[in-house]
């Protein structure tokens, strides 16, 4: 087996052409891997698992080439399928695209890595909407800056448990549920090892931060500039469980050393690393030393979640030497920071 770990910047089946690849030589041998196939590695997950990697003594390159080829000549020992639409909004505007890039390029990765890798380690980044509004169920409890769970089994967040049918997804989520099912699918009907991490919010210094994707990053970009933060709904009391990239990177490391079949994993930052909109205010004032300015529009989007924290005891009993390692806090840190340094080009002041 080739000594490198390969990854595809890029796309995925139905647009072969556009996959590229990342191809990290290894200067220090891991013990258990020799090849990574990454998809999406220009993104926020993608990058980061490359870059991780990367400093585990991995030296990068960048290529292009059909993604069949790829996997049928590199015969990589994992992929992080990290490469998706990620809008709700562009999934209803453009659906044909949406479901090709999020179910068809996710089907066409397993298919090609059952023909030419089997025993590859597969994991898919999925999502917590592959609930729908479903968690909108649990009783909640008003609090003065957040909603909560009002029972005591539900404190530790949602599990996996959680159905994922009769409920509302928007299109997007309909296009990751067909995707994690299949990948849960060639786990369970061909044995091989893969797994769904569906993530919570997943953020860090390298999110592009939107108005409608990449909450905390956009939360706090709005706080620097003094930019109008528009809050939808829930009085700004809906909370969201947030996870540093780094250690969806850890863990996606713990999976490809101790990988199962056709699993799935709530990923978030657990009740630690929860907030609801009104405290992320005021971390981001604190950390900037700026107020925020926002408005309220008294609807909330449709079938967005009122409270939703990711139970991680799933993960814990599987791989128990995995924690989350960046508090909230570090996590506000050093996205302001990365905004200040992005802002020193677009002229943001400190
Ligand atoms: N960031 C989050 O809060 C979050 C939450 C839950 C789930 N996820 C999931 O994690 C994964 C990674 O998310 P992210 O935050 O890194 O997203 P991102 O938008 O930063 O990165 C996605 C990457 O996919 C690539 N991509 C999009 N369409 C493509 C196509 N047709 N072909 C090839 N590449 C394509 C983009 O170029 C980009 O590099 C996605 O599957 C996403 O659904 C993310």
């Amino acid at each position: 087996m080739p000594d490198v770990i390969h990854g595809a910047v890029s796309t995925i089946f139905q647009q072969i052409n556009r996959l590229s690849e990342f191809v990290v030589n290894r200067q220090h041998r891991p013990r258990l891997m020799s090849n990574l196939l990454v998809t999406g590695s220009s993104g926020l997950i993608g990058s980061e698992v490359c870059t991780y990697f990367a400093n585990k003594g991995w030296q990068v390159h960048r290529n292009r080439a059909d993604v069949l080829t790829i996997m049928q000549k590199l015969q990589p020992t994992a992929i992080v399928h990290a490469a998706a639409q990620p809008s709700h909004d562009l999934a209803a505007k453009k659906p044909f695209e949406d479901f090709d890039t999020n179910a068809v390029g996710t089907m066409n990765l397993l298919e090609a890595a059952h023909r030419y890798v089997p025993e590859v380690i597969f994991v898919c980044m999925s999502t917590n909407k592959v609930y729908g509004d479903a968690p909108n169920e649990l009783p909640l409890t008003e609090h003065p800056t957040r909603w909560d769970y009002a029972l005591p089994e539900d404190f530790d967040g949602v599990k996996e448990t959680m159905r994922i049918d009769q409920s509302k997804h928007s299109l997007f989520g309909a296009s990751k549920v067909a995707a994690d099912i299949m990948v849960q699918e060639y786990g369970r009907y061909f044995g091989m090892k893969t797994c769904c991490l569906r993530g919570g919010c997943l953020t860090g210094p390298n999110h592009s931060g939107v108005e409608l994707h990449g909450f905390i990053s956009y939360l706090v970009k709005c706080c620097l500039e003094g930019r109008k933060y528009t809050v939808f709904g829930y009085k700004g009391k809906q909370v969201r469980d947030n996870i540093h990239s780094l250690d969806v990177a850890r863990l996606i490391d713990a999976f490809i050393h101790a990988p199962r079949c056709g699993e799935v994993y709530n990923l978030g930052g657990g009740r630690m690393n929860s907030c609801s909109i009104l405290e992320a205010f005021e971390l981001a004032e604190t950390v900037s030393g700026k107020k925020m300015v926002c408005d309220y529009i008294d609807e909330n989007r449709d079938g967005d979640h009122i409270c939703y924290i990711s139970d991680l005891n799933k993960i814990k009993t599987h791989f128990p030497a995995w924690s989350v390692s960046k508090s909230l806090n570090e996590i506000f840190e050093e996205i302001y920071r990365s905004w200040i340094s992005r802002g020193r080009k677009s002229e943001i002041t400190e």
